[in-house]
Order: C-alpha cells, then structure tokens, then sequence
C-alpha cells in the first residue's frame, strides 16, 4: 500500500476514473484464495460495495465467508477506491453473526483462531483507507454488529436490529464489541447491551448514538448513494488523514494525539487539493479537488 505523510493512502489515490466507469468484480484468484458465492464485490465509479449473500442463514459468518471478506476488503484497497460499503443480501439481515452451527464444538485454540480472523477483518474495515459504511438492512447481531462498529458510519434501514447478542450462547463478543461499543455508546448502553444481549431497533441505536442515521428500507441504497457521492467529491488525502486522526483518538493518549494532527494538518499544505480548496476559497467559486 502506498504511504502518504506516513498514512495509508489507497493505490490508485488522486487518479480519479471517469465518471460513471464501472468495474464490476467477482471476487477472483488473484488474491489466493478461492472464489466464494457467499461475498459479492461491487466497484462502480470508485465506491466498493462488498455484499454478504448468504441469505439463507441470514448472512452469518462461516469461516469461508469471512475469508472472502477478507479478500474483498484486499482487493478494494488494491483497487483505490473513495468509500468502500458494507451489507447484506436479502431483505431480513445485514449479518447475524458469527456461524454458531461452525462455533458450537470448538475449542479454545480453534475459538482463538477464528476470534483473530474476525478481529482481523473489523481492523481492515477500521483502517481501510477511504471511509467505510455499514449499510444495515436487518439484523445485525454479534460479529455482524461488531463489524458494523467498525465501520466509519452507520446507517440502519428501519427494520435493522442490532444486538451484542453473544451473552446468550454463554460466550462474550470476540470481534471487538467490548472495545468498540463502549468507545461509540455511553458506558451503562454498552454493558447493558453486552451483559443482557437485548435486541435494539434502529431507532433506539440512533437514540444510542450507535448509528448515524435511520432511513425507510426502500431509501437505504439511495441514501448510500448520496453519502458515498459526497465523500468522493472529497478531497482524498484530507479524509484519509482526517479517518486516521480521529482513529489516533482512540489509541494514544492526548498529547500523542494532537502532535500526530499537527503533523498530517501541515503536511497536507503543498498537496494539489490543498491549493484548489484555498484557491476557489478567495476566488468565491466551488473547488474541484483531484
Ligand atoms: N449462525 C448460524 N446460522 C444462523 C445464524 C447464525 N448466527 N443466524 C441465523 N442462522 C440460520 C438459522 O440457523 C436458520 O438456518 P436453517 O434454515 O438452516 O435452520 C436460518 O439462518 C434462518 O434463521 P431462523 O432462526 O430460522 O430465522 P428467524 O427469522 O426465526 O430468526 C434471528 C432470525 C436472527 C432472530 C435468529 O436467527 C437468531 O437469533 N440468530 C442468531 C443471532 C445471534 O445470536 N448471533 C450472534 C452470533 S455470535
């Protein structure tokens, strides 16, 4: 991956396609692993959208479905897209979870691994980039909560459930949804969450701060559409760097924080869209960033 001031910044960054290029991607072998029917990778005009699609089980996550998730988060870093989504097929869920059918006889080195697999994959969709949203068209209980949590942004369909649901099959949440909720909800929302597993709906998560916004079911994808419009009309640089500062937040203390903004906020004069942004700015016309 590219490097830029020190942050990641997505190959393909600041070449912008032309408008209305669409790349439509099957996950392939490319990447080593082997095709999957459960993961569907969608490049349109730079925007990824990764759709779980294994409705039939309500898109829970098995081992080979969270592998082609991995792969699909890889391949739409490699490609350099401007906001990457995630969702879910069908009409009842985004992800239910982890596989509990895969889960109920492990043990615990197998448990670990499959643990490190989900935390992996939440990790890519926390560091990726370019901003990454949860679309959550239904259920999204456990993994598919905490995977959710990950994401820069929600945005929950009006049927969409959430629940840290794991306490009811006597384990904990394994893919960061003790680290997470709390940082995004308030403490005593967070342990309740986790220690009764309740089941919210949307609007209670928005109330909860869990997600940005609440939209009709049949409004998610154009909403999407708007969000994901917006954020490549960005100037790239500034939002990856503005994603892994307020990322910085969360992992050093403050004094380490606010030197690392001082250095991605200087570093980022002399970029191209640094001079349009202030250029259009005194010359009262809109900016067209790269
Ligand atoms: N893991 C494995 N399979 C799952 C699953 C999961 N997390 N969630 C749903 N499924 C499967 C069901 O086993 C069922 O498969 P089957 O048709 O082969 O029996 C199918 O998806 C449909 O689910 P079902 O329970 O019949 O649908 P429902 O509408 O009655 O209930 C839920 C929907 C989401 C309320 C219910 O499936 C549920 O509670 N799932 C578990 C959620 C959970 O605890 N997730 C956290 C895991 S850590």
């Amino acid at each position: 991956m590219r490097e830029y001031l020190g942050l990641p910044v997505a190959a393909g960054a600041g070449s912008r396609g032309d408008a209305g290029e669409t790349i439509r991607s099957r996950r392939r072998d490319a990447t080593g692993v082997p095709e999957s029917d459960t993961v569907a990778l969608d490049i349109d005009d730079e925007i990824a959208t990764i759709t779980i699609d294994r409705p039939d089980k309500l898109n829970a996550l098995n081992v080979e479905t969270l592998e082609a998730l991995r792969s699909a988060i890889a391949e739409a870093e490699n490609t350099g897209v401007r906001a990457l989504v995630l969702t879910g097929a069908g009409e009842e869920a985004f992800i239910a979870g982890a596989d509990i059918s895969y889960m109920k006889d492990l043990g615990t080195p197998e448990a670990q691994a499959y643990a490190e697999l989900g935390h992996d994959i939440a990790r890519s969709l926390e560091t990726f980039p370019a901003p990454s949203i949860a679309a959550v068209n239904g259920y999204a209980f456990g993994g598919g909560c905490e995977l959710a949590l990950a994401c820069d942004l929600r945005v929950a369909a009006e049927n969409a459930v959430f629940g840290q649901t794991e306490i009811d099959l006597g384990i904990v949440p394994g893919w960061g949804g003790t680290q997470r909720l709390p940082r995004l909800v308030n403490d005593e929302v967070a342990r309740r969450l986790i220690l009764f597993g309740d089941r919210i709906d949307a609007t209670d998560a928005h109330e909860y701060g869990m997600v940005g916004e609440v939209v009709a079911h049949d409004q998610l994808d154009s909403r999407i559409d708007e969000l994901t419009a917006d954020l490549a009309a960005q100037p790239q640089f500034a939002v990856a760097a503005a994603k892994e500062a307020i990322n910085q937040s969360y992992e050093t203390d403050l004094g380490a924080g606010l030197e690392y903004e001082q250095r991605v906020f200087s570093g980022l004069f002399g970029t191209p869209d640094q001079r349009e942004g202030m250029d259009a700015f005194v010359n009262k016309r809109d900016p067209e960033f790269e």
